[in-house]
């Protein structure tokens, strides 16, 4: 869905590579645990210490990752577009192995990992349904693919894209999509998925210490994170 609808801000626009090659200098300052992080400590599954190799999917400065590494997941391999990000990643030196590439058409090996992972991307593909097939691809049998996104809620109720300061004190949107639940769940059984678990966060009080100013969002939904299964 066309996030144009939405759209509170009327910031000028900018595509993938061009936003997070100028918002990676203080990506890591702005983005919050409570939007991703906190949610994958509520999933029951996968027990990630049994993880043997994961690929992380729009891998960023290496954030994911690292949480991955610190409960016990040995191997994990990152893919992303924007190569600024991936220099980042690279220094942090939590993937075994750091990719350019679409995370819908990674080029890495099918079948080879027990886990994907998909945090806080989505929302800047304009049809999830290669992403979708592209994590199906690269799990081995019994694997889980995580993904973790932006509430469609909360991008239409605030009208807010994606978007960063640049270093002009410009505030600037990376284009940004709108996926509904329902969107999320046809896109996944189509490319042979089997939903275990999806969570949904909502900004409460611990999220109103961060953004005060948040209080008129207080309870909407802003995130989710969904468990899935390859049979
Ligand atoms: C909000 S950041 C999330 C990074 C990391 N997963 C995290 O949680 O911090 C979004 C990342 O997705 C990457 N990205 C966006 N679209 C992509 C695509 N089609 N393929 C690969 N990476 C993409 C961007 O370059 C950026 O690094």
């Amino acid at each position: 869905m066309d996030f144009e609808t939405f759209d509170a801000r009327g910031y000028r626009t900018v595509d993938v590579r061009t936003g997070y090659g100028e918002w990676v200098a203080h990506y890591e300052s702005t983005v919050e645990d409570v939007m991703d992080l906190a949610l994958l400590e509520r999933l029951a599954e996968p027990s990630w210490s049994q993880v043997r190799r994961a690929a992380d999917l729009g891998c960023g400065t290496g954030r994911t990752g690292q949480w991955l590494r610190d409960r016990g997941v040995q191997h994990v391999d990152g893919v992303d577009v924007t190569p600024e990000m991936l220099d980042l990643a690279r220094r942090r030196g939590a993937h075994e192995r750091l990719v350019e590439a679409d995370a819908s058409a990674t080029g890495l090996p099918g079948e080879s990992y027990d886990l994907v992972i998909c945090s806080l991307i989505d929302e800047h593909l304009p049809d999830l349904r290669p992403l979708y097939a592209e994590a199906h691809r690269l799990a081995t049998p019994g694997a889980a693919f995580v993904l973790v996104t932006y509430h469609p809620h909360f991008i239409m109720t605030s009208g807010m894209p994606t978007h960063y300061t640049n270093a002009e004190g410009e505030p600037v949107a990376i284009a940004t999509h709108v996926h509904l639940i329902s969107d999320h769940v046809a896109a996944g059984v189509g490319a042979g998925w089997r939903l275990a678990e999806l969570h949904e966060n909502v900004i409460d009080d611990d999220w109103l210490r961060i953004k005060p100013k948040w209080e008129r969002f207080r309870n909407h939904p802003f995130s989710a994170a969904y468990t899935w299964r390859k049979n």
